[in-house]
C-alpha cells in the first residue's frame, strides 16, 4: 500500500491532523525502522531482542511470530517506549521514538493487547473515547467518532451504553480494537489480540480486521505465535527464534516456498504446500478452458470448441453462461445437443475460494476437476488436480521480487 504522504514525523501536537478537518477513516499510515534494536532486561546476561532490524512499509500488516520467549512482545513494545531500548534505535517516519515523550508517543499508537484491559466501570463508549478524552476533544466530535467505530467493528451503536462485562469475549476485543483506533493513529501495535477468542470466533474478528483494513490501511505490527495466523494476517512476516532474531523476514508465499532455513521450516509446519495454496485466490491462477455447449447446437457448431479444450467432457450451461452439467462426448455424436446433461456438474467451485479450498472440494467429491463460477453464477473456468499440482511443482506465486531483506 502506499504512502499517502501525510506521514511526517509525528513530533508535532497530535491534534494537529484534526486542524485538518479529516475524517475518522482517511487513509494516514507510519513507516517504523528498526535499526539494530536491541533489549537485554537488567539481570539478564542474554539479550531478549538482538540487533533487530526490520523496515515495515506504511499501510502494511506485518507479524511478528515465533515460539514462546523468543522476544516477539518485547520487540513490539520496544516501539511505545513501554519496553526502553537497549541499544540501536526504533524509527517512526525517519523519527527515532527516543527522542519522543513517551506518554505522547503511547496516545498516538494504537495499542491491542490479548487481556482486553477495557475498564470494567466504564460503558462501552467511555472506554472507546479514553484517548479523545486525553486528548481535550469536544464532546461532539467525540461522540461522533465513537459511533463511527462502532459501526466500522460491527458492533453497533446500540452497545455503547453497556459496560464490558455486559458482552462476549469477541465483542469486547472489538471494543478493544475500536479504542485503539479512536484518534486514528498511522500505527497499531496488536499483542496475540485474538489469542483467547474461541476459534470460530477468532476467524471472524481475523476477517472482520482484514476488512477493516482494506478500508483503513494502517501499519500494523501484529504478535501471534501461530504460524496459521500470521500467514493469514500479514503482508510481511517476521519470524524470530529464541533470543530476538531474525531469522526470515519475506511474504508469505515466500516464507511457505523458500523458509530460510531448518528453524523455519519447522516451525511453518509440514503441511506447507497446503498452506501455500491457503493464499491463492482461485482468481489467481489460470483455469482451464471448458468445451462450453448449449442445448440445441449442432455438431458442426461445437466440434472445433472441443478440440481445442484442456478436457474432452462437454459441459453444458444454460443461455447465461450458467453451469447446467457434464456430457458424455459419444452422446453429441450428430444429434443435437440436449437440454439435461448426462450428470450434474458438483462440485461448483466458486471463484472467491482459494485453492486450498477448491482442492478440498475435488478431494471430497473424488473427481479430477469442476467447473469454477464468478459471484453471478456464470462459468469462469475449470479447476482441476494437475493445474494444483503444477502450480506446487513450479514453485508459482513466489517470485523472488518478493523477498524482503529486512
Ligand atoms: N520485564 C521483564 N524482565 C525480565 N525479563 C523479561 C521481561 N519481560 C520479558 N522477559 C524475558 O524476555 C524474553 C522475551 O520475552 P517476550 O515476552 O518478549 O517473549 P514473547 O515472544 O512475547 O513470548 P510469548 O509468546 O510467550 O508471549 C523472555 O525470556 C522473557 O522471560
Ligand atoms: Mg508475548
Amino acid at each position: 500500500m502506499t504512502d499517502t504522504g501525510d506521514s511526517e514525523p509525528l513530533q508535532a501536537d497530535p491534534g494537529r491532523e484534526d486542524d485538518r478537518g479529516r475524517s475518522g477513516n482517511e487513509r494516514r499510515a507510519s513507516t517504523v525502522t528498526y535499526s539494530e534494536a536491541t533489549k537485554r532486561y537488567p539481570g539478564s546476561d542474554t539479550d531478549a531482542v538482538h540487533e533487530l532490524d526490520l523496515k515495515i512499509p506504511a499501510g502494511e500488516i506485518c507479524v511478528l511470530v515465533g515460539p514462546s520467549g523468543c522476544g516477539k512482545t518485547t520487540a513490539m513494545r520496544m516501539v511505545n517506549r513501554t519496553v526502553e531500548i537497549t541499544s540501536g534505535d526504533i524509527e517512526i517516519d525517519g523519527a527515532s521514538v527516543l527522542d519522543r515523550d513517551p506518554a505522547e508517543l503511547r496516545r498516538e499508537i494504537g495499542y491491542v493487547i490479548q487481556q482486553i484491559g477495557l475498564f470494567p466501570h466504564r460503558t462501552v463508549a467511555e472506554n472507546i473515547a479514553t484517548v479523545p478524552g486525553l486528548l481535550g476533544w469536544e464532546k461532539d466530535r467525540t461522540y461522533a467518532r465513537v459511533r463511527e467505530l462502532l459501526r466500522l467493528t460491527g458492533l453497533g451503536e446500540d452497545l455503547g451504553d453497556r459496560y464490558p462485562g455486559q458482552l462476549s469475549g469477541g465483542q469486547q476485543q472489538r471494543v478493544g480494537v475500536a479504542r485503539a483506533l479512536a484518534v486514528d493513529p498511522p500505527l497499531m501495535l496488536m499483542d496475540e489480540p485474538f489469542g483467547a477468542i474461541d476459534p470460530i470466533n477468532r476467524t471472524r474478528l481475523q476477517n472482520e480486521f482484514l476488512r477493516l483494513q482494506a478500508t483503513i490501511g494502517k501499519t500494523v505490527l501484529f504478535v501471534t505465535h501461530d504460524i496459521d495466523e500470521a500467514i493469514k494476517m500479514g503482508d510481511r512476516i517476521a519470524v524470530l527464534r529464541e533470543g530476538g532474531r531474525l531469522a526470515q523476514y519475506s511474504t508469505p508465499l515466500e516464507l511457505l516456498a523458500k523458509p530460510a532455513d531448518d528453524f523455519v521450516r519447522d516451525f511453518v509446519g509440514s503441511d506447507r504446500p497446503l498452506k501455500r495454496l491457503s493464499l491463492i485466490p482461485m482468481a489467481g491462477i489460470s483455469l482451464w478452458q471448458a468445451p462450453v455447449v448449449r442445448a440445441g447446437e449442432t455438431a458442426d457448431s461445437y466440434r472445433s470448441r472441443l478440440e481445442s479444450a484442456d478436457l474432452p467432457y462437454p459441459l453444458l450451461v444454460d443461455g447465461e453462461d450458467r453451469v447446467l452439467g457434464w456430457l458424455e462426448p459419444d452422446a453429441l455424436d450428430g444429434a443435437p445437443v440436449p437440454s439435461v446433461p448426462a450428470s450434474p456438474a458438483d462440485p461448483v467451485i466458486e471463484i472467491d475460494s482459494t485453492l486450498r479450498d477448491g482442492l478440498s472440494q475435488l478431494l471430497e467429491s473424488g473427481v479430477q476437476f469442476a467447473p469454477v463460477i464468478e459471484s453471478d453464477g456464470r462459468l469462469a473456468g475449470v479447476l482441476s488436480i494437475e493445474i494444483i499440482s503444477e502450480f506446487l511443482s513450479t514453485g508459482d506465486g513466489s517470485p523472488l521480487q518478493d523477498t524482503v531483506s529486512p
